[in-house]
């Protein structure tokens, strides 16, 4: 230990750095007890674990937004079970959160196939026991271009990813939510769902899609007390969205639309989706958080 008197470090002396690490021992003593004893800091601190014992499913969870929300809910307690098309991604997400103290399972899950979809559920029961919530994060976009130019096979595709497909998996874990007596439903939509953005009209109109299904859903889950709510990320930095952030000319023109001038980062969305999941929202069903930085979403 040594102190600075004018610009000149001086020793203590062996007994007095003694007693300075006995003091730092008593206030270390005294912060705990105070934090057991304070309401409003044991309820911080216990914010932290607020997720043991749940089971969370988050789908398209190996990277960006989904693997950042495996990361939101693990780190709360909750066992999460990650899952997207490659074994590799799932193999790397699994260690990665290992490694980050999470208690995960990871499952190869194309979401638009209906046996990859009963293997999710059967392999969250089987390994976990039951599901809590579902994150409903997978989304393709096979198209750029002219909204006219875009086929029935374009529509197809990004409807029955984006949307048939988040129906038909919260349809399949209602059961399991309501043996363990509710549960917590989230669907990732986009600002693009609000606004269309050029050159992504079929996606932009599933995006919009998913706000109508929060709507059209909640009234019936609530009665088996599941809440169901949805996030609409604005431009966050994951390799879905580089065409968008990658040449600067069209980076600077989307950071003209937003109040706080930076790109989201994929943990801007996770923390609003474990929050969501949370009993603090346990208020909240059938609505859409924006997360956008201020970006205009207004339909
Ligand atoms: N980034 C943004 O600016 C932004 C803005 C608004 C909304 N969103 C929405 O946020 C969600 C996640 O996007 P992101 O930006 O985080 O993407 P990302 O970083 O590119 O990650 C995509 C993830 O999805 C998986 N995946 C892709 N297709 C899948 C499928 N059919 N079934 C299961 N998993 C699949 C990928 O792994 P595999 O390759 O191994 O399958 C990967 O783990 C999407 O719904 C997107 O529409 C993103």
């Amino acid at each position: 230990i040594r102190l600075i008197i004018k610009n000149r470090p001086l020793k203590l002396p062996l007994l007095f750095q003694f007693f300075l690490k006995k003091k730092s021992l008593e206030m270390l003593r005294a912060f705990t007890k105070c934090l057991l004893t304070n309401g409003v800091a044991g309820r911080r601190m216990m914010s932290q674990g607020s997720l043991a014992g749940k089971v969370a499913i988050v789908t398209a969870s190996t990277d960006g937004i989904g693997l950042a929300t495996a990361q939101s809910l693990g780190k709360r307690g909750a066992h999460v079970v990650v899952s997207s098309r490659r074994q590799a991604n799932v193999d790397k997400a699994v260690s990665l959160l290992r490694s980050e103290n999470i208690q995960v399972t990871g499952t190869c899950c194309n979401v638009g196939n209906s046996e990859d979809r009963e293997k999710l559920i059967s392999t969250t029961l089987e390994q976990c026991g039951g599901i809590d919530f579902l994150v409903s994060n997978a989304a393709v976009n096979p198209f750029f271009g002219n909204i006219l130019d875009s086929t029935e096979e374009v529509w197809n595709k990004i409807l029955h990813v984006n949307v048939t497909a988040a129906f038909l998996l919260t349809k399949q874990v209602v059961p399991h939510m309501e043996k363990r007596g509710g549960g917590s439903v989230v669907l990732v939509s986009s600002v693009a769902g609000y606004q269309p953005m050029q050159g992504l009209g079929p996606y932009s109109v599933s995006k919009t899609a998913l706000l109508g299904l929060t709507r059209a859903l909640a009234p019936d889950l609530a009665q088996s007390n599941i809440r169901i709510n949805c996030v609409a990320p604005g431009i966050i930095k994951t390799r879905f969205s580089t065409a968008l952030w990658q040449s600067e000319d069209l980076r600077n023109e989307l950071l003209k639309q937003m109040s706080i001038k930076r790109l989201g980062k994929p943990e801007d969305i996770g923390e609003v989706i474990a929050f969501l999941c949370s009993d603090e929202a346990s208020f909240i069903t059938g609505e859409t958080i924006t997360v956008t930085g201020g970006m205009n979403s207004r339909l």
